[in-house]
C-alpha cells in the first residue's frame, strides 16, 4: 500500500514495513525508548506472520522513514506493539496516519479489537489514542522504571473493531 499525503510543510508517503527497513526503525526507536529494541529483535518481530506495521517515508531526502508502527494480529485480537514519529516530524500528523493504517488492516482482516499499553504521562501518545476513540480498560501501577528509580504506571487501552 503506497498512501501519499501531504501534512502541512512536507509530502509523506505510507508503506507496509518491511525486513529490511529494521535497522531504519530500530535507529528511530532509540531516540525514544529507555530500553531501545535492536534492528535484530525488529527484524525477528517483522519475520512473524502475526506481526505487520507501516513506515511514513519522506518524499525525496532518500526516502527517509519518519515514523512507524508495528502491531499484531493473532486470531482476531490486535494489538500495537510499538509506534514512533521521529522528533523533527511530529505534530504533522505522522502518528494518525500510521495509526489509521493499522486500523484499516484490522477493519479488513475483520479484527474485533485493538489494544495498547501507554505510559500515564505519556500526554502526546494518550492525546493520540484518545482522538483514536481509544478508552482505557486497566491501569498498572509502577509499570515503567525509569533511570534514577523513578516509575510510572501504565494504561491499557483499547478500541473495539466491531
Ligand atoms: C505519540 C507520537 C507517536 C505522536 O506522533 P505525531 O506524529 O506527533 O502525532 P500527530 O501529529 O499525528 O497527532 C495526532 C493528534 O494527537 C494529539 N497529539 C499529538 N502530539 C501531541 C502533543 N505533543 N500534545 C498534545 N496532543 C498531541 C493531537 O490531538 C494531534 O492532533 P492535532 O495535531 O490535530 O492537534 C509521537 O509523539 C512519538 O513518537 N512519541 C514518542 C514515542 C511514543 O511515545 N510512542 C507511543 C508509545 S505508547
Amino acid at each position: 500500500m503506497r498512501l501519499p499525503f501531504v501534512s502541512r510543510r512536507r509530502e509523506y508517503i505510507i508503506e507496509r514495513l518491511r525486513r529490511d527497513d529494521a535497522a531504519e526503525v530500530a535507529r528511530l526507536h532509540r531516540e525514544d525508548f529507555s530500553r531501545p529494541w535492536s534492528a535484530a529483535e525488529f527484524g525477528g518481530l517483522i519475520d512473524q506472520a502475526t506481526v505487520f506495521g507501516f513506515v511514513a517515508r519522506e518524499v525525496g531526502h532518500r526516502h527517509a522513514i519518519a515514523g512507524f508502527v508495528l502491531a499484531r494480529l493473532a486470531v482476531d485480537e490486535a494489538e500495537i506493539l510499538t509506534v514512533a514519529v521521529a522528533r523533527a516530524h511530529r505534530r504533522e500528523g505522522l502518528g494518525r496516519e500510521l495509526m489509521d493504517a493499522v486500523l484499516r488492516q484490522l477493519h479488513a482482516d475483520r479484527a474485533s479489537h485493538l489494544i495498547l499499553e501507554v505510559d500515564e504521562t505519556n500526554t502526546p501518545a494518550l492525546a493520540l489514542y484518545r482522538r483514536l476513540a481509544f478508552r482505557e480498560i486497566a491501569r498498572r501501577r509502577n509499570y515503567y522504571e525509569h533511570a534514577g528509580g523513578a516509575s510510572t504506571g501504565a494504561l491499557v487501552m483499547r478500541r473495539d473493531l466491531r
